[in-house]
């Protein structure tokens, strides 16, 4: 809780930050409020997923008399559901639909984008593992009133005007910039409410952890083997060897470095030449953030923020966290070590 401000749910924080940033207007506050609200359904799924199966159900239902989906699926729909009529958006994208998703055409024509990925880390939902949800916004580029396009979608990241993530782990997390700092909300199921936990979170210059997928090492570049290596060797005087810590759900690996500091790196290798995550709703987003607590994400030789989108699902390597190892990385990546 932020001592100097008691108790303070999302919505209030909300309020006061539009008084205290006039930048920050309210306008994003709806937007956020119904991500909030969706949040809330997808952790009351998640949280109730495994039940589901031990309770068994019948074909295509369960005992709750709800068709049973993956869990990817719920969270796409309940995302597009909360989201779709709030009048804040033109249009949405999303890893679960191949094109742009359209606002119904009943609905008013807002001046948000929102790109998401609803569900992050799957491959953990069956073993009960953190999962997630990273979402990003721009603000429309195409005349106000009409369609959302796809010119709108492909901004580059540093045109974001909001970015967050929702982790569903032992406790669920709402963390989000509008460019006045990182903020993090903690759940509190028996009010329902995300309560303020973070408030203005900074990401440590260093941290020596490192989170990558180390199974892959012979399919890494010569430049991150070298950086493998380097954060393996002994040596007292540069706080090495590093600790590992890899999870597999890049959100919960991401919010362990935010907070203790360190980095997360996902390198091109010869089974994805450009890396497996992606730039518009997985690195944009998680590198808006760490920006504004301190730190960096880089492609190996660019900043996230400044790639210049070509689609909407393209990949994208991504090292991201402490300023000085992302630097690390790079230098490594660039023959300069
Ligand atoms: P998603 O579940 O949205 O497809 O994302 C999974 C991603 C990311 O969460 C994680 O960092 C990465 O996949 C793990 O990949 P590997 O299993 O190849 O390490
Ligand atoms: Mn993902
Ligand atoms: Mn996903």
């Amino acid at each position: 809780m932020s001592p100097k401000k008691g108790i303070l749910t999302l919505s209030r924080f909300m309020f006061e930050q539009e008084r205290e940033f006039p930048e920050a207007t309210g306008e994003f506050s709806g937007l956020l409020s119904d991500m909030a609200l969706a949040a809330k359904v997808v952790a009351r799924s998640v949280n109730k997923a495994g039940l589901i199966e031990v309770l068994g159900f019948t074909g295509d239902e369960n005992i709750f008399g709800e068709e049973v989906k993956k869990l990817d699926i719920i969270a796409f729909e309940t995302f597009i559901r909360a989201l779709d009529h709030g009048g804040h958006l033109c249009v949405m994208a999303s890893e679960e639909s191949d094109g742009l998703i359209k606002i119904p055409s009943y609905h008013e024509k807002g001046k948000y984008v929102l790109l998401f990925d609803p569900l992050d880390g799957s491959s953990n939902i069956d073993v009960n593992v953190s999962i997630g949800t990273i979402f990003s916004m721009f603000r429309r580029i195409s005349p106000d009133g009409n369609d959302g396009t796809l010119e709108d979608c492909l901004q580059p990241g540093y045109k974001q005007v909001g970015a967050g993530y929702i982790l569903y782990g032992s406790s669920t997390m709402f963390v989000y910039s509008t460019g006045t700092g990182v903020h993090g909300f903690t759940f509190d199921p028996s009010i329902g409410e995300f309560l303020l936990s973070n408030e203005d979170l900074k990401i440590p210059e260093r941290g020596n952890m490192f989170s990558m997928n180390t199974g892959y090492v012979n399919r890494w570049s010569q430049g991150i083997r070298k950086y493998y290596e380097y954060v393996t060797t002994l040596d007292a005087k540069t706080k090495r060897p590093y600790s590992l810590r890899y999870i597999g759900s890049l959100v919960a690996d991401f919010h362990r470095s935010l907070l203790y500091g360190g980095v997360f790196l996902y390198p091109p290798d010869a089974k994805s030449p450009k890396g497996k995550l992606r730039l518009m709703y997985e690195a944009n987003p998680l590198a808006f953030l760490v920006e504004q607590a301190g730190g960096a994400a880089s492609d190996g030789h660019t900043p996230i923020l400044q790639k210049q989108p070509e689609e909407i699902h393209e990949r994208t390597p991504l090292y991201i966290g402490s300023k000085d190892e992302v630097k690390l990385i790079e230098e490594f990546i660039q023959g300069k070590r």
